[in-house]
Formats: C-alpha cells, sequence, structure tokens
C-alpha cells in the first residue's frame, strides 16, 4: 500500500510532464492506404511543417511526378483549376485506411 501511495502522484506528474505534449502528437486518424508507411511519429513531418500545417511543398517532394506535370505545365494539376490550390483543398488525410483520396475530391476544402 505504502508503494501505491508513493507512486501514484508521481505516475500522474509523470503523465502530465510528458504525457500531454506527447498526446498533442497523437495523429488524429489513421492515413489512407497508399500513405500507410507513413504511420507513426517519425513520418510526421513528411506532411507536415513543425506546428501542424500541412505543405505543398512536402506532398510534391514525394509526388515528384506531380511536380514535374506542374513544370511541364501539364495536365490537371497545372490547370487552372489546380494550379494555385494547396494540395489539401482536394486530397485530405487521417480518414482511416479505406479514405480513397481520389474518390472524397473536393469535398473537404473546409480552407
Ligand atoms: C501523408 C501525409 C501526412 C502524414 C504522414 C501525416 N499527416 Fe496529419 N494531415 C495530413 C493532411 C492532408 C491533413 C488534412 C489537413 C486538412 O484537411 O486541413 C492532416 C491533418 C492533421 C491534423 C489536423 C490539423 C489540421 O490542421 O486540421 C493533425 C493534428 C495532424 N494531421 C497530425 C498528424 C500527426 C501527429 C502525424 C504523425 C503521427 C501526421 N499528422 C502525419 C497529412 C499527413
Ligand atoms: C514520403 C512520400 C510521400 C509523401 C510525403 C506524400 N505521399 Fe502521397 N503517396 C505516396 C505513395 C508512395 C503513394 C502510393 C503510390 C502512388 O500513387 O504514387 C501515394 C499516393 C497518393 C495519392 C493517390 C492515392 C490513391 O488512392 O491513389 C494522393 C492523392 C496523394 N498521395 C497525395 C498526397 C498529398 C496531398 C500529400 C501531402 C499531404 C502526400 N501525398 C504526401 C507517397 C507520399
Ligand atoms: C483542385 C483540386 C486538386 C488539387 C489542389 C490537387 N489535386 Fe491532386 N488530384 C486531383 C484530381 C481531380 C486527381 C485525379 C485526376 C488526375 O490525376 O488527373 C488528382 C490526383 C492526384 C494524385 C494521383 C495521381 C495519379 O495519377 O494517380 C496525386 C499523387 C496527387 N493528386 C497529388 C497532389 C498534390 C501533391 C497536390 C498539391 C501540390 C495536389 N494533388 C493538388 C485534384 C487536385
Amino acid at each position: 500500500m505504502i508503494v501505491v501511495r508513493f507512486f501514484k502522484p508521481y505516475i500522474i506528474w509523470v503523465f502530465c510532464i510528458i504525457g500531454f505534449p506527447v498526446m498533442a502528437q497523437i495523429s488524429p486518424g489513421k492515413l489512407t492506404d497508399a500513405h500507410k508507411e507513413l504511420e507513426g511519429i517519425a513520418s510526421c513531418t513528411k506532411c507536415h511543417d513543425l506546428g501542424q500545417s500541412v505543405s505543398s511543398a512536402k506532398c510534391l517532394d514525394c509526388h515528384d511526378e506531380i511536380q514535374a506535370l506542374l513544370d511541364a505545365k501539364r495536365g490537371f494539376h497545372a490547370s487552372k483549376e489546380a494550379v494555385d490550390k494547396e494540395c489539401i483543398e482536394c486530397h485530405s488525410e487521417h480518414h482511416g485506411r479505406k479514405f480513397d483520396m481520389m474518390n472524397e475530391l473536393f469535398t473537404n476544402s473546409r480552407r
């Protein structure tokens, strides 16, 4: 009993000091199947700037096929409809493995 009484407040303090910042880093939901390799805290910054916002430039680091089309001014992404927009205006994430980034297009233009 003495052990429990000693450790309980200790555990709560550890949770307060370490737990809350760590919880703030927890993903709001699973990534779509195509991005499942990017699951986990080590990969957040592959898409997010420090802070939280998603960086289109980071998307394009990986999606060099889209970057190449943009450079060549070819394809849908180079069209008037898409060229000046952020990726997240049409492609969202964290809606689970089965979320289809292609089917949900244009339905999540929250920004
Ligand atoms: C494959 C790219 C990708 C990865 C990897 C990723 N995210 Fe995201 N995240 C997104 C996108 C896209 C959104 C949606 C932004 C929107 O629709 O406003 C988002 C939204 C969020 C949001 C909601 C905040 C907001 O601005 O609406 C949080 C919080 C978040 N991500 C945290 C994380 C954390 C923590 C990790 C790592 C465990 C992570 N993300 C990994 C792409 C990613
Ligand atoms: C670390 C590399 C990486 C990053 C960063 C990344 N992706 Fe991807 N993405 C992939 C891979 C790999 C695939 C699956 C193969 C493919 O379609 O190219 C994919 C697939 C996709 C697809 C097609 C999904 C489908 O169902 O066919 C879209 C749309 C997409 N990514 C958008 C984004 C957006 C928007 C961001 C930034 C928030 C992003 N990606 C960041 C690697 C990445
Ligand atoms: C105005 C909406 C819009 C914006 C903004 C947008 N996309 Fe797309 N994206 C689409 C549509 C529509 C498709 C499917 C049709 C196509 O590829 O021609 C698509 C397809 C994709 C694919 C799959 C391509 C394939 O051939 O499988 C990837 C990867 C992708 N987008 C990445 C991005 C990235 C990265 C950004 C930001 C630089 C971005 N998109 C911005 C609408 C958008």
